[in-house]
């Protein structure tokens, strides 16, 4: 991406017909069709960790990984944040911008891929990951993305289910060795960040929406230094 994504404007949609689109189109094709196949798929209301979490902080700029229908966004530029909200699917960010436009905040939706974004670095006092499903690789590439994507000073939010990459590969197709998971993170941290929460904890579940059998989390939240 060539724009400067934390030059926010008004309005700033960059999404349209989704061909702006940046990213893999096959996880691209697999989000829009679990989108498509619920008329909402998730609760609507913002995740219970991140609500905890973000209490003692003073909004700054902050970016949501994998924003899906938007409720965290929406909160979170309720709550005063400047918000950058970047996600896979069209389909999800379509209804996130509907409900943007409902509670009538500005948000700025990127429809990209963590690490196809080319995300300013360094340019987010917060960058929250809720449940992301970021695919690994050898070069731990959405790691690093997410740890450079935070200011100095600033801090990142990764919530993930507990007990989720000890499973083994289901019917589904689902592989939990395929994703990145909080501990793969923790492993990037470097001296310049120092872990403030990194604890498993009951989840806060929102009513209804897929997922809500999930009942513990894992949270990390690290700030970095410098
Ligand atoms: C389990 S959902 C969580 C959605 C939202 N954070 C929430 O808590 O309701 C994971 C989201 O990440 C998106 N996603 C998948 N791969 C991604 C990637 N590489 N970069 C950004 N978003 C991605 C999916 O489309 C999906 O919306």
């Amino acid at each position: 991406m060539t724009e400067d994504i934390t030059a926010k404007s008004p309005s700033s949609d960059i999404f349209s017909a989704g061909d702006g689109y940046l990213g893999d189109p096959a996880v691209r094709a697999e989000w829009d069709n679990r989108y498509a196949d619920r008329g909402q798929l998730w609760s609507g209301q913002p995740n219970g960790a991140l609500v905890a979490e973000v209490a003692g902080l003073t909004p700054g700029r902050v970016l949501d990984v994998g924003c899906g229908e938007g409720a965290d966004a929406v909160w979170l530029a309720r709550g005063g944040w400047d918000v950058t909200a970047l996600e896979v699917s069209g389909v999800a960010l379509e209804r996130a911008t509907g409900h943007a436009r409902d509670a009538d905040v500005d948000v700025r939706w990127v429809h990209a891929a963590l690490t196809e974004a080319g995300l300013a670095p360094a340019s987010f006092d917060l960058v929250s990951a809720q449940y992301p499903a970021l695919l690994r690789t050898p070069e731990a590439a959405a790691e690093r993305a997410l740890l450079a994507a935070v200011a100095p000073g600033g801090v990142l939010l990764l919530v993930h289910h507990a007990g989720m990459e000890a499973r083994d590969a289901d019917e589904s197709g689902f592989d939990p060795a395929d994703y990145v998971w909080p501990s793969m993170v923790t492993a990037q941290l470097t001296d310049d960040w120092v872990v403030e929460v990194d604890e498993q904890r009951p989840r806060v579940a929102p009513d209804g929406g897929a997922g809500a059998h999930h009942t513990d989390d894992v949270v990390l939240r690290a700030r970095r230094l410098r």
